[in-house]
Parts: structure tokens; sequence; C-alpha cells
């Protein structure tokens, strides 16, 4: 059996309303109401979720059948035919803007109002299915992205497992140290790909409460450094892209690491302060400690060590400034300008 359309007759002229149910009737369409004002024709829209509304443009009360149109499109997407006497310019574009399915000017033949029904009800029949089939694709394109942050987060586990079960066989202190951080540097990608695969938008992420995961990350590693030490991390929220994210995660992580590893001793415990500031023009990343400084001799853009040059290496990718100076410790200054970020 075919499906028997509902509609809404939303016409202040008794007369020409009742005429009208009677003709839709007869043509086999269901009337839901026939209303006179916009205000109510707007409550019943909702109330009765009708297939198609006639409108009328002038009306009873307040509204126009064009403001009752736009608050109603507003909302949810129901077919609007307005039948009206008025056929002036201003009308017609205002009209226009509602998207209606047509305009007919009064008086118009029966069977151009027939055609204009039939022809609202398949545009959007055609219009729903197309919608529901973009998106059942864009939740297949989730579902695929999702499985693509899993697969690539067990592969990268893969390799900070390797690493690990080496560096248990290497017997110099020092290497094996190196072997740990390395294994460390991946955990923090992998975290990444966690977060993002666990995440509602899959295209950004809370960059604030990775950072607080990636920090306690690197306290766990240094745990016999980290006693007493302790850190903040002042941030508002910011969605970043993992084209972002990720460098700006793992520069996180050296200048933390760093500061567990060089700032601190068993008799000077201090803070580690991470700060995130988005700015109009910029985002900036603050990471502070208070504790010994950088070796005076020691120049940053000369530094051959392989964490600082990590961190400036990002710093390019990401198109970004970074200042370092003593300051009652350490202060690594990080300025990304908005353009470069697609966010
Ligand atoms: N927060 C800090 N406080 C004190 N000294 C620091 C701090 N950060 C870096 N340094 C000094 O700068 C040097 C270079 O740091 P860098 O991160 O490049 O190398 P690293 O930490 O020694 O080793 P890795 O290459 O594994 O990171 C360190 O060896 C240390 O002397
Ligand atoms: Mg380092």
């Amino acid at each position: 059996m075919s499906k028997i359309f509902k509609i809404l007759v939303v016409e202040d002229e008794s007369i020409t309303a009742m005429e009208l149910q009677k003709k839709l009737v007869s043509w086999g369409y269901a009337v839901l109401g026939v209303v006179s004002s916009g205000e109510n024709a707007v409550e019943k829209a909702f109330e009765l979720e009708p297939d198609l509304i006639l409108m009328d443009i002038i009306l009873k009360g307040d509204m126009t059948g064009i403001d009752a149109a736009g608050a109603i499109k507003n909302k949810v997407e129901i077919p609007i035919i307005y039948l009206t006497a008025y056929c002036n310019d201003e009308t017609f574009e205002d009209a226009k803007i509602t998207q209606p399915a047509a305009y007919l000017i009064k008086p118009f033949q029966e069977s151009e109002l027939r055609f204009a029904i039939e022809m609202a009800f398949y545009d959007h029949q055609s219009r729903l299915k197309l919608m529901e089939r973009i998106q059942k694709s864009l939740d297949g394109r989730d579902l695929l992205i999702r499985d693509i942050h899993n697969s690539v987060k067990n592969n990268l586990k893969r390799i900070s497992t390797i690493l690990n079960c080496q560096s248990d066989y290497i017997k110099d202190n020092q290497i094996r140290q190196m072997f740990q951080e390395s294994e460390n540097r991946v955990k923090v990608l992998e975290l990444i790909y966690d977060k993002f695969s666990q995440s509602e938008d899959l295209a950004n992420l809370e960059f604030a409460d990775y950072l607080s995961s990636l920090v306690d990350l690197s306290f766990k590693f240094y745990e016999s450094k980290s006693d007493n030490v302790d850190y903040k991390v002042n941030s508002e929220e910011i969605l970043l892209n993992i084209d972002t994210a990720i460098p700006l995660g793992l520069i996180a992580h050296e200048l933390v690491s760093n500061s567990l590893k060089h700032a601190f001793s068993e008799d000077r415990g201090g803070e580690i302060n991470l700060q995130l500031d988005n700015t109009d023009s910029n985002l900036i990343m603050n990471v502070r400690d208070n504790g010994v400084g950088l070796p005076p001799t020691f120049n940053f853009e000369k530094s051959e060590s392989l964490g600082f040059n990590i961190v400036k290496t990002l710093v390019d990718e990401i198109n970004a400034e970074i200042e370092v100076k003593n300051e009652s410790g350490v202060h690594v200054m990080i300025k990304i300008p908005k353009n470069s970020l697609d966010c």
C-alpha cells in the first residue's frame, strides 16, 4: 500500500481553507489540520510532523507565513509550498530564503497545485534517501578511521614492547637508558592514537587532557626522580587535529622529560608548569621548571643532543617559533601562528 501523505494547511480565509481541505482529501491526502496564524502553524508543525505544509503568507497574528516557515525550517526539514495572492518582488525574495518547494500565486489551477504537491513529495523523499546514503557512508568512514587509529596504536605498542624486550639484554646502563627513553617516546605516540580512537570527534582532540596524560607518563617513567617534583597543567579548552597534536605532544614530552632528568635532584625538588594559551593569533605553549637551569655554556641553537634536536625539528614542522631561556629554572615557549593550524 502506498503511503498516505499528511498535509498541514495554513490559511486564514476559512472558506478557502475548507475548499482546499476538501480538494486535498479527494486527491487521497490526509489533512492533519487547518490553522490560521503563523504561531499556530509553527506549533502544529512540530507537534504533528506533517509531510508537507501549504502556507498562505498573510495570516492572522503577528507572524507572516514566511516568518513561520523560517521558524519551522530552522528545526525540522518539512517541505513548504506557499499559496499566496502576493507576487511582489520583495515578498518573493523573502520567501526564497526559506527554500520553498513551490510558490503558487492565487488564483491557480487545481492541476498546478496537485503537480506542485507531488513534486514536493518526490523531491523530499529523494533528498531523505540521499541523506541516508550520505550518513551511512559517513558512519562507514568513521568506523574505518577508528580502525586505522586502533591499528596504528597496536603497531606502536608492538614497537615499544620490542624496544622494552631489547633493553633487557643491554648491560651498559647508559645505552639501556637510551633504549628505554626511545620506548617512552613511542608510548607518547601510542597514547595519542589511543585518545583519538576513543574520541567522539575523530578529527580533533582536547589537547589539555592529552597533555596531562602525557605528563603522567613521563612522571611514571622518571619515577625515581619525580618524588619531590609536582606538576601543573593550565590550559584553556583547545581542540587540535592530529597533525598538530602529535608534534606538540612530542615537544611537551621532551621538555618535561628534560626537567625531570636534569632540573631536579634528591636535595632539590620543585615544580614543572605547563601552560597552553589560545590567543587570537597564536597558540602558545609554555613549559617551565624551577630547577637548576641550563648549564651556563649551553647554546640551544648549536646543541647537538637528540632531545633538543627532536624539539627543533618538530617546531619547524608546525611552523612554530621557540624561545629557550634560563629564568629561575628553564622556560621554553613555543608559539604556533593560528594561520598554520588547521583547526
Ligand atoms: N630543564 C632543564 N634543566 C636543566 N638542564 C637542562 C634542562 N633541559 C635540558 N637541559 C640541558 O640541556 C642538555 C640537552 O638536552 P637534550 O634534551 O637535548 O639532551 P638530553 O636530555 O641530555 O638527552 P636526550 O637526547 O635523550 O634528550 C641536557 O643534557 C641538559 O644538560
Ligand atoms: Mg632530553
